[in-house]
């Protein structure tokens, strides 16, 4: 895949012209063919999404008003798209009411042009979303690279995929639920999943001792955050998952580590990671015990409000899973 990507990289971008008039797909392959985009015509709305589908195009550009499927629709279907959110829509407007316009931008659309066209204009905004494109498209490859070296780390550890997922869809739970920014949210996310990324700098005879660790041993896997942290320090680019990584073992009471920050000095975003985290270490099957049944889990996390943990995450924690109907659906998620 990774040779197909910087193939990509290097082709024209192409452009998917969806509008029911053939004269108006005409008129816009005249204006982005010479200026190097490859364009491929959609006459419908189904034929759009069947193409946005197989082709993958870095850019619609869709008229408002087509029979079947309406551009509006196709933009929704395309921005709900795990598989294709990120693709820019332009809509061509022509006699469009205020309520239209409002439906589109409701959908996701990117950028309006009036009919007729200005061409120079339409040329801009195309340059310019498909300059954001690229530097997406690159951000998300380079996630999904950590990501899948995260995943590789956690499978040594005897934990499994799924604990990152939980851990990272927990922490945003909890941080939604006390009112961190959407920005502040992602970092949080990022950080859930690769808080343990720096367990690959311990060895295999240490992590999975079966037994207690001696003090060189400890002090080896207390290392972790921190080679963590310099690994995902260049990822700053997306709003970094670092102070959760770095400093997911620090305790309310100053008592972690590797620094011993106390209280509010320890990001929020590791305070709530710290949380979600620990619930799904306590009810995960280690090599030196076995889980324990989430009710537990949830008193111990009570037990440790102020001390280990941050009172107002654990709190926004136990209310969003100790709840009778949620306690359950988390206990049938181990
Ligand atoms: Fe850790």
């Amino acid at each position: 895949m990774p040779q197909i990507d910087s193939l990509r990289a290097l082709s024209p971008a192409t452009v998917l012209v969806a509008d029911d008039e053939p004269a108006a797909r005409k008129l816009l392959r005249r204006i982005l063919e010479p200026a190097g985009y490859r364009v491929t015509e959609a006459a419908t709305g189904r034929e759009a999404l069947a193409l946005a589908e197989a082709e993958r195009p870095d850019l619609l550009i869709l008229d408002i008003t087509m029979p079947e499927i309406d551009g509006i629709d196709i933009c929704r279907r395309i921005k709900s798209d795990p598989a294709t959110h990120l693709t820019p829509v332009i809509h061509i407007t022509g006699l469009t009411t205020r309520e239209q316009r409002l439906r589109a931008l409701a959908a996701g659309s990117d950028e309006f042009v009036g009919k007729p066209f200005d061409i120079e204009e339409l040329l801009v905004r195309v340059r310019s979303l498909l300059r954001t494109k690229r530097l997406t498209d690159h951000l998300v490859s380079i996630e999904a690279v950590v990501v899948a070296l995260a995943r590789t780390v956690e499978a040594r550890d005897n934990y499994t995929e799924k604990h990152l997922r939980r851990v990272a869809d927990r922490s945003v739970e909890v941080a939604r639920r006390m009112g961190m920014s959407d920005r502040e949210v992602e970092g949080v996310r990022l950080g859930g999943l690769l808080h343990d990324l720096g367990k690959i700098a311990v060895p295999d005879s240490v992590l999975l001792k079966p037994g207690s660790l001696d003090r060189t041993e400890f002090a080896l896997v207390r290392k972790h955050p921190e080679a963590g942290a310099e690994i995902v320090r260049p990822l700053r680019a997306f709003d970094g998952p670092e102070p959760a990584v770095l400093h997911h073992h620090e305790h309310f009471d100053g008592t972690g580590y590797p620094y011993g920050l106390r209280g509010e000095a320890i990001p929020l975003a590791a305070r709530v990671v710290a949380v979600a985290d620990a619930f799904d270490a306590m009810t995960t099957d280690r090599p030196y015990r076995a889980a324990l049944a989430p009710a537990v889990a949830f008193q111990r996390l009570e037990d440790g409000r102020g001390e280990q943990w941050d009172p107002d995450a654990v709190d926004s924690f136990l209310i969003a899973y100790a709840g009778s109907s949620e306690a359950q659906e988390v206990a049938e998620g181990l």
